[in-house]
């Protein structure tokens, strides 16, 4: 459940005058990816007013009213597969025969795709009625009604292209690097690094309606199942490219009959019975996994992991490029990214510093898409909660202390563990801590590089250093199976990796000198300079190395960004998404 994708770091020639804010004119260009017009009308968005989903301006709901009323939304939307030219304009009225539209969007992903959401969910069935299964000369079609759709022109007239895009893609390594240098501070810097890469509106409507369409297969078995996004697709960390996480949610399907009946009979169900929860996991992922296999429209490349800790399935959903994990029996990760949602809603600077760290973790080769001996990212995520938490005043509560503001309603025991903390935002009092996020990232840096490992354990329950109890190199209590190691996967030497480019970090960025020979030298600067990759004479820094004179040491670092390489700089292997409002 990790991110691909990777890219080249070229080296920048750009960076000399910082950016000056110019008014731009309002674009209502068609425009394609990569040009100026694109550049600009990304540039005119006003800062702190990108559709995120999770922005400051609206009112913060609870997680819980903000899946039902995402997942209502995807419930009432089709996804339409695209003939390559098209009218927006023909093709909404077409659609339009079904009922009002709501909100659509295009995107590309291998083909033209359209998102496009009903004012009413009659519309859908509408529109299905009027849907034929397509029949093929070669070979045959298994008939499977579902509200993935294709277009298809009746007669091959040249349509004109008159489709509005807006590129969701994350910038190129290069262009990235031109934005962060540019930027007026390092503050500007992680806030340009949070909006290049947050997840979008459209990116999410996707990642919902995804999920609803495999809900609508899986309900062939269990009508009364949902699936649930989590991971970072809904806690507000996710950044583009990320994989999306799925909860095959069969609650309802286990309880709803209780206690409807009076007198003195009680009906249950026949069932089939094994010998444990997990087996029944694995039983009902398999049978779901085939399914997706063998009839689900787009679903590529399907995996049944049962055997891992968490059995899994994972697929491709071509249509939407998401690499996807579908489990079962996971509400404590749904409640983990509860939890992080409200982390990441409580205070701006979190998701900055988090998206930071995510990016600088994955430049350096700290994270990774394949399983392994490395950190993830939920774990870095959990090292920067607790960090937050070890400000003074703190940037962010304790879990105890998010329980004790708890109500009854908040009140949740998931497999004997204690899950309750209080869901409502708004019940809990802002932190007075007003530390720049400049600042906050070379004490993150600071307190990683010279932290206890070897004795002490993170644990944003209490929000204090703690003995550990075992001799895992790393060890991140897990929230809520307090007994866990939600980093117990990490080895010694790439702890010792963190550790290093920790300390290096907050070398590079305590050289005072940086900024300034930077920007006179055309260098990468701040944030920038960090999200480079180590080189060898970098990578040979000791604590003996710090104490030379920062001239030399800068010298050196300057020479080293000199030389010709690549690097993983950031992750972009996003679709492209085109975007339209009715
Ligand atoms: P990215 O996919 O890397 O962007 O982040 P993510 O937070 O989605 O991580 P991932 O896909 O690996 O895992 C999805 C979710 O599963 C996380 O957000 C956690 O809620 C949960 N999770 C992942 N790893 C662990 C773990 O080691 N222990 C526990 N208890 N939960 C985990
Ligand atoms: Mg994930």
């Amino acid at each position: 459940m990790a991110v691909p994708g990777v890219g080249l770091l070229t080296r920048l020639h750009l960076c000399a005058q910082r950016r000056t804010r110019v008014q731009r004119p309002i674009l209502r260009l068609l425009s394609c990816p990569g040009t100026v017009a694109e550049d600009l009308r990304r540039d005119e968005q006003p800062s702190g007013s990108v559709e995120t989903g999770f922005e400051d301006k609206i009112p913060r709901k609870r997680f819980s009213e903000m899946q039902n009323e995402r997942r209502e939304q995807a419930q009432r939307t089709v996804l339409i597969r695209c003939p390559e030219k098209i009218s927006e304009n023909k093709f909404l009225k077409y659609l339009s025969q079904h009922g009002p539209i709501n909100n659509h969007f295009f995107y590309e992903s291998f083909g033209l795709y359209a998102v496009v959401e009903f004012c009413r969910k009659e519309s859908v069935g509408s529109l299905q009625n009027g849907t034929r299964t397509p029949s093929m000369a070669m070979e045959t079609a298994i008939p499977f009604r579902s509200r993935f759709l294709s277009l298809k022109l009746k007669n091959q007239t040249s349509e004109q292209s008159c489709i509005q895009l807006s590129d969701q893609l994350p910038p190129s390594n290069r262009k990235l690097c031109e934005l962060l240098c540019y930027a007026e501070s390092m503050d500007d810097q992680l806030n340009t690094l949070l909006k290049e890469f947050q997840l979008t509106e459209e990116n999410t409507k996707l990642r919902y309606l995804t999920c609803s369409l495999i809900e609508d297969i899986a309900a062939a078995y269990f009508p009364d199942c949902v699936v649930r996004p989590f991971g970072s697709s809904v806690n507000t960390f996710g950044k583009l490219g990320c994989d999306l996480d799925m909860f095959l949610d069969l609650d309802e399907t286990r309880n709803l009959s209780t206690h409807k009946t009076s007198g003195n009979f009680l009906t249950e169900f026949q069932v089939k019975n094994v010998p444990s929860e997990r087996i029944a996991t694995q039983k009902i992922l398999s049978v779901i996994g085939e399914c997706l296999d063998h009839f689900g429209p787009g679903c590529v490349g399907v995996q049944k992991i049962l055997n891992a800790r968490c059995p899994l399935v994972r697929f491709s959903h071509q249509a939407s490029g998401f690499q996807c994990d579908l489990t079962t029996n996971n509400r404590i990760a749904l409640t983990s990214s509860e939890l992080l949602y409200i982390y990441g809603t409580l205070d701006s600077r979190v998701r900055a510093l988090v998206f930071g760290i995510r990016c600088w973790a994955r430049a350096h080769s700290l994270t990774s898409s394949i399983p392994g001996a490395w950190i993830t990212n939920f774990s870095l995520t959990m090292m920067v909660i607790f960090f937050l938490q070890r400000r003074s005043p703190p940037i962010l509560p304790t879990l105890d202390s998010l329980k004790t503001l708890a109500d009854a309603e908040d009140k949740c025991t998931i497999e004997g563990n204690n899950c309750t903390f209080v869901r409502d935002l708004s019940r809990i009092k802002p932190s007075g801590n007003t530390e720049t996020l400049e600042l906050l990232l070379k004490e993150f840096f600071e307190y990683f590089g010279n932290f206890a490992f070897n004795k002490n354990s993170i644990n944003i329950r209490q929000g204090r250093e703690q003995n550990k109890p075992d001799s895992s190199p790393l060890y991140i209590q897990n929230p809520f199976e307090t007994s866990l190691n939600i980093s117990k996967n990490v080895s010694q030497s790439q702890l010792q990796k963190f550790v290093d480019l920790a300390q290096e970090s907050a070398w590079v960025l305590q050289q005072k000198d940086t900024d300034r020979l930077s920007v006179s030298n055309n260098q990468p600067w701040g944030l920038a300079a960090i999200l480079l990759p180590t080189v060898p004479n970098r990578r040979s820094f000791t604590k003996k190395k710090r104490k030379r004179s920062a001239n030399e040491s800068v010298r050196n670092l300057l020479e080293s960004l000199k030389s010709n390489r690549t690097a993983n700089f950031t992750e972009t292997n996003e679709k492209r998404t085109v975007s339209t409002q009715t």
